[in-house]
């Protein structure tokens, strides 16, 4: 069962299950009850690996990130985001469009986070496989994904605040699962909620976080707008080779858009590339916020039902 977390927050099945957690007669799990498969990657807070519960169905591999606790002792930094990334993965309900929290445990060395495996890869890997950019009904596809995806975070009270390529994984069948809430922010307050630590990929941070903030969910879709511009482009929108060279040219933007590009794409780049968080393609809760970015003629005429349901294919 692919979408279901370990919380089950459905109170509508009828009939009694065994509950999916642990039950209490056995020990709790721990990296001895996994069989190690395979390195998948080695991330800023830890390595991830595929694996296999012992005992458990053959087919049912997960992806186990190890964070081990000497690092976070060295780096308050690194300690608040293997925090961040336990809390947050923990409060947010399951989503076809978000890497769910199976597991997580530690040991007197370790942390350990098992969430379910994309086995598609990143989107940056996609990308150079492709020869640096998608079509546009690729493009489509992706974005479209990705838009339900963060809508549902952001209605959950998630800021993700970290989108970029790497971080967007791709399941066996190639739809999005939005992996890595190291940088998330759990934001009270509803739509409009602020926050104002300059994070994230330099290539993706918001005039307004640049700026020093505050700000906001909007953040989150002005990196749909350089993504979106990576995709449709094949290079990212405001790149310089220093750090405040990158800083300013995420200030003076807006960039020149690809020539290549349809109308409809040129236009959905520069509406969520617009400076003022505001004045943003879904920048504004009383536009409607992600339902603006919905309504763009970009996505003219796509089910946004069908693809809030995994149902979307590429080219529809
Ligand atoms: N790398 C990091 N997390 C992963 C996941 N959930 N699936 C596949 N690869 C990953």
């Amino acid at each position: 069962g692919g979408e279901r977390g370990a919380r089950t927050s459905s109170p509508s099945s009828s009939p009694p299950r065994p509950p999916r957690g642990r039950p209490r007669s056995v020990p709790p799990l721990s990296a001895a009850s996994f069989e190690t498969l395979r390195p998948l990657g080695a991330g800023a807070s830890g390595s991830v690996y595929l694996v296999r519960r012992l005992g458990g169905d053959a087919d049912e591999v997960l992806a186990m990130k190890v964070i081990p606790k000497a690092g976070l002792a060295a780096s308050p930094d690194a300690a608040r985001h293997a925090l961040h990334e336990r809390l947050v993965m923990g409060v947010t309900p399951p989503h076809r469009f978000v890497v769910t929290l199976r597991y997580a445990f530690q040991s007197p060395r370790s942390l350990y986070l098992l969430t379910d495996y994309a086995a598609g890869g990143d989107l940056y890997a996609f990308l150079r496989r492709r020869g640096r950019s998608l079509g546009e009904a690729s493009a489509r596809f992706v974005l479209a994904e990705l838009v339900v995806g963060l809508e549902h975070l952001h209605a959950a009270g998630v800021l993700y605040r970290d989108l970029k390529l790497e971080n967007v994984l791709l399941d066996s069948r190639g739809h999005v699962r939005l992996a890595d809430f190291g940088l998330s922010k759990l934001l009270a307050g509803g739509a409009d909620a602020l926050t104002r630590t300059l994070c994230g990929t330099r290539n993706y941070v918001s005039p307004e976080a640049v700026a020093g903030g505050p700000y906001g969910y909007p953040i989150d879709v002005w990196a749909v707008g350089v993504l979106a511009y990576e995709l449709l482009a094949g290079v990212t929108p405001f790149d310089a080779p220093t750090t405040d060279g990158v800083w300013a040219a995420i200030l003076r933007a807006p960039p020149a858009v690809p020539p290549h590009v349809s109308a409809a794409a040129a236009d959905l780049l520069r509406g969520l590339l617009t400076p003022d968080p505001g004045g943003r393609l879904g920048g504004s809760p009383v536009r409607g916020g992600w339902a603006e970015v919905k309504a763009h003629p970009f996505f003219g005429g796509l089910d946004w039902a069908a693809a809030a349901d995994g149902l979307l294919t590429e080219g529809n």
